[in-house]
């Protein structure tokens, strides 16, 4: 009773001072209420195969908040993960009851693609800015409006390794990638930039994404004879292909080995041992890049941490910049259509260089390194020897 009395006079005092000032008064308006919390719904594989995207990316989400606090022009950030195991029927549900139930402001993460386009016609409804940390087929971005990219594109990062083996005494390729929307991008596009570079392409081959055993499919590569065999795999799969790889001796047979970044993944590279030494592949970060942001961005993860981060990682740090950096220039005010025009033409040094969200596409255009495997101090790393910049997704229809 006595605190109501107390509050009601504080309230009149308020009210005064206001009409004395001059201000608009409504009494029961939000300037007394406290902010709202804003709610940013990460939805991430936490278990299953692709469960390595979902640690990393965590991790990195809450280095990004260690870093930078938890509040944005006032209102308190709120982030949910959730663990959709990485099943599309299991991110559709999750995501409806983020919007529905939760009333998130931002929905995240999409750790394969499939879980992306599950989700898109949910943000096109609710009007909810959708930011992909992972997945990375070209078409993504196109099936909503609402999506913001801040990871890659499979398109974007296969044509360096393409230009580079055709000028590296590279004649004819294999190609092995895995079996849905991202591989079959990085196989079209692997295959063109190379062709046009005079390179030859003597088999395609795609793996399942579940539970791939790569034993028949090296046969089929080791029968072929070409001079290199190009691998595309989700995020996960690298250590167990490269295993395979050294026991059916391919490595040995003179078959050269290259790769989108995602095969020699930071997350597992060093566990890779000598058959990944010297493959040369190609990728928008790794965590050798040697920018000082870059070594402080991995100083802290790994501090933080009992792993190095890998291009999930910085994915969802990035992500995260994106959405507060929005949630800023709205002043906390947030919104749906505020939000994503903030978001759009972001441009900012990320860990992994300069980065810029295309206003038109919504997605990312970035630096892409040609990378070789090296042991430094008795890790391994990718270390970058060539770069091509500011490379915009070539998927995207002309
Ligand atoms: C996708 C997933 C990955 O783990 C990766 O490295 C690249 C693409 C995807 O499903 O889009």
């Amino acid at each position: 009773m006595q605190k109501r009395q107390e509050t009601r006079q504080a309230l009149r005092r308020l009210a005064l001072a206001a009409l004395a000032l001059g201000l608009p008064l409504t009494l029961n308006a939000p300037a007394f209420a406290e902010a709202k919390p804003f709610k940013i719904g990460f939805i991430l594989p936490m278990t299953g195969q692709s469960a390595s995207t979902g640690r990393q990316e965590e991790a990195a989400i809450k280095l990004y908040m260690a870093q930078n606090g938890s509040t944005v022009a006032g209102r308190k950030i709120e982030v949910i993960v959730k663990d959709d195991g990485g099943v599309a029927d299991q991110t559709r549900r999750i995501a409806q009851e983020l919007v529905v139930n939760d009333k998130v402001d931002v929905l995240a993460g999409f750790g394969l693609t499939p879980l992306a386009l599950a989700t898109a016609p949910i943000a096109t409804q609710s009007k909810t800015p959708m930011v992909v940390t992972a997945a990375a087929t070209s078409i993504i971005t196109e099936q909503s409006p609402y999506i913001v990219r801040t990871s890659f594109t499979l398109p974007q990062v296969s044509i360096g390794i393409a230009e580079w083996a055709a000028k590296n005494k590279i004649r004819k390729v294999v190609t092995l990638v895995t079996d849905y929307g991202p591989g079959i991008d990085a196989e079209k596009f692997f295959k063109s930039q190379f062709q046009l570079n005079g390179g030859q392409i003597v088999a395609e081959i795609r793996s399942p994404l579940r539970s791939p055993d790569f034993a028949p499919f090296l046969q089929k590569v080791r029968d072929a004879q070409p001079d290199a065999l190009f691998v595309f795999l989700p995020s996960g799969q690298g250590a167990a292909f490269m295993k395979q790889f050294a026991e059916r001796g391919l490595d040995k047979a003179g078959i050269k080995l290259i790769a989108t970044g995602d095969v020699l993944d930071d997350d597992q590279l060093n566990d890779m041992g000598d058959v990944a030494l010297g493959v040369v592949n190609s990728h928008h970060y790794s965590a050798a890049h040697p920018s000082a942001l870059n070594k402080k961005f991995v100083t802290d993860f790994q501090a933080a941490n009992k792993f190095r981060p890998n291009f999930m990682a910085v994915a969802a740090y990035d992500g995260m910049r994106v959405i507060y950096k929005a949630l800023e220039a709205t002043k906390g005010q947030g919104g749906g259509e505020a939000l994503l025009g903030a978001m759009k033409g972001q441009i900012f040094e990320s860990p992994r260089g300069q980065v810029l969200i295309d206003a038109q596409t919504r997605d990312i255009v970035q630096d892409v390194y040609i990378r070789k495997v090296e042991r430094k101090d008795g890790q391994l790393w990718n270390v970058e020897f060539d770069v091509q910049k500011s490379v915009k997704d070539p998927g995207k229809a002309k």
